[in-house]
């Protein structure tokens, strides 16, 4: 299955490049080419990385500048 259309990178791909060693979502993007336009595919590559046993995906924090002081509210 198709999974960057952009691409054209296949589950398949994504499969081999995590054992192949590409163990986060940026090692996957570099090795194969893939969520390198438009984007869209980003969050099933994910998905394929955590599956095939890559590392999990790190949260997506706030901006400092951003974050509440809840303490002091
Ligand atoms: S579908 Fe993967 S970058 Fe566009």
């Amino acid at each position: 299955m198709i999974v960057c259309h952009c691409r054209v990178v296949t589950d398949r791909t994504v499969a081999g490049a995590v054992e192949a060693g590409a163990r986060s979502l940026g090692a996957v993007c570099r090795s194969t080419g893939a969520g390198q336009d438009c984007g869209a595919c980003v969050f099933s590559l994910k998905r394929l990385v955590c599956e095939h046993g890559g590392a999990p995906v790190p949260a997506l924090s706030a901006p400092a500048h951003l974050e509440v002081d809840v303490a002091a509210s």
